[in-house]
């Protein structure tokens, strides 16, 4: 397989937060790939912009570090290193002051695309969108890219997306969701939309129900603090898991054009159904030998705070009702595994009699770890005495499938950033999907609090709590399992 690696026009790209953990983790180590891939043209410019008092080399040496450290050995080349190097700068800057925004107006060229990175808190989304304009440095086509929490309530995202809109058109705000950037993810909309053979049996009609399933077996370390005013609804379900949801339920676009995309997105949140209380299970993890349990990383030690989420939800329209959607995430789980999976109903009749056993088909979607898909089909069983089924995978892992080539498939921040840079707001959320999500999610959270809810406790290296099995026990269905 031949790569196609198109390299973006030129571009300044400002980091403010530039030292901070995102951008040495993800942002910096993604552009450094790109940069080696040959995406990044050679007078492109990441201009770093913090409060630290550090100069280009001191910025330099840093990301450096981050590179050793987050960058795999077969893709380090110490001359390509130091050429991507050669391109960052830093400048010292005072969000909520005048402090650094003359220097920063000067380095900033405008004749190539401009994106501002807002890699801080949300609390200055506002002093940084206005300072923005009021030293002349933004201009009408520059973008700016924010990341999530987007709000923790539909009142606080309404207010953020008033603050941005101040200043920026929409067209010129790209609300990252790393999830819309994972390669499996813009799979599933090909695998939908390119293939004759999914889309007519891709309703309530043909499919059971669908699993997603988003589960990690880290705990929440030293986010503690963040965690406790988020939990899993905020932190995954709301976004992530939402994401996942509306792209497997989402009606044909017409074209692949952003709004297109986002437009059916957003149909599919304002159909769904409001969840009842006992269709959610809420867990929150204990220790086991070896780490410690929730609370332990809480600064509260009575706190609700939910680590795990198992619920049903139901979408409202002509495609989908009839058919749940059962959305799962956990921390401290036995594996790491991220799913879409789609159970089909079995056959309306078998003519091989029920003693030959029957399937249903099952189609996993891997977001990781090795992405790829599997369809399980009934075939039958080899060999003399009569007919027996069994289910077989037609397994597509794309690293087997497509070489190499298949298997180096960049992080989601990567492609994110270079979407950014072609002007490209496909896999980024509007504003008011955004706020559709929290006006779906806000009930729920609600409810917990004013009937003071506490989430079950779950041991750590399993699948979750007993009760999230009873969630489809009750209804006759089953678990994926989690390896
Ligand atoms: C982040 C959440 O958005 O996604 C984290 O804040 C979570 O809590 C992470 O661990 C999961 O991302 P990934 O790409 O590792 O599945």
């Amino acid at each position: 397989m031949v790569s196609r690696v198109i390299p973006v026009e030129s571009f300044d790209l400002v980091i403010f937060g530039g030292t901070g953990d995102l951008a040495r983790r993800k942002v910096l180590p993604g552009l450094y790939r790109r940069f080696l891939a040959g995406q990044m043209p050679e007078d492109a410019r990441i201009i770093g912009a913090a409060r630290s008092d550090l100069d280009d080399t001191g910025f330099r040496d840093m990301i450096r570090e981050a590179i050793d450290e987050f960058v795999s050995d077969d893709k380090r080349d110490p001359k390509v290193i130091d050429a991507f190097l050669a391109q960052l700068h830093y400048t010292p800057i005072d969000a909520k002051g005048e402090d650094g925004w003359d220097t920063l107006a000067k380095l900033v060229r405008k004749d190539v695309v401009q994106a501002f990175y807002f890699s801080v808190g949300p609390s200055l989304f506002g002093d940084l969108a206005t300072r923005l304009h009021k030293h002349k440095i933004a201009n009408a086509e520059s973008r700016i890219v924010v990341e999530k929490p987007f709000g923790r309530d539909l009142e606080s995202a309404k207010a953020l997306n008033a603050v941005l809109a101040d200043s920026f058109d929409e067209h010129q705000i790209y609300r990252i969701d790393h999830y819309l950037g994972k390669e499996t993810v813009q799979n599933l909309m090909v695998v939908r939309f390119a293939n004759m053979l999914f889309e007519p049996i891709w309703n309530a009609q043909y499919i059971d129900h669908v699993q997603i399933t988003v589960a990690e077996t880290v705990g929440v370390g030293g986010r503690g603090g963040y965690y406790d005013k988020s939990g899993a609804m905020r932190d995954m379900i709301q976004n992530h898991l939402m994401q996942l949801l509306c792209l497997t339920a989402m009606e044909p676009p017409s074209d692949f054009e952003p709004d297109a995309v986002r437009d059916e997105k957003l149909k599919v949140i304002r159909a769904l159904d409001p969840v009842k209380p006992d269709s959610i299970v809420r867990g929150q993890y204990n220790a086991d030998e070896d780490q410690d349990s929730y609370i332990a990383h809480s600064e509260n030690p009575e706190s609700k705070t939910e680590s795990y989420i198992a619920m049903k939800v139901d979408i409202s329209n002509w495609r989908w009702k009839g058919t749940p959607f059962y959305l799962r995430t956990g921390k401290r789980l036995k594996g790491r595994m991220s799913e879409i999976v789609v159970h089909f109903k079995e056959v309306p009749h078998s003519i091989f009699g029920e003693e030959a056993g029957s399937k249903a088909n099952v189609l996993a979607i891997r977001l990781q770890p090795d992405e790829g898909m599997d369809l399980r089909v009934t075939i039958k069983e080899p060999g003399p005495g009569g007919m027996r089924l069994v289910d077989v995978p037609l397994d597509m892992t794309f690293a087997d499938a497509l070489g190499p080539e298949g298997a180096d498939v960049p992080d989601a921040y990567e492609r994110l950033i270079m979407d950014v840079i072609r002007g490209n707001q496909t896999l980024f959320m509007r504003g008011d999907e955004v706020e559709a999500a929290w006006a779906w999610t806000d009930p729920i959270i609600n409810g917990w609090t004013s009937r003071g809810d506490k989430p079950v406790p779950y041991d750590p290296g399993t699948s979750g709590p007993e009760d999230a099995l009873m969630l489809l026990h009750r209804d006759g269905r089953r678990w994926r399992e989690i390896k």
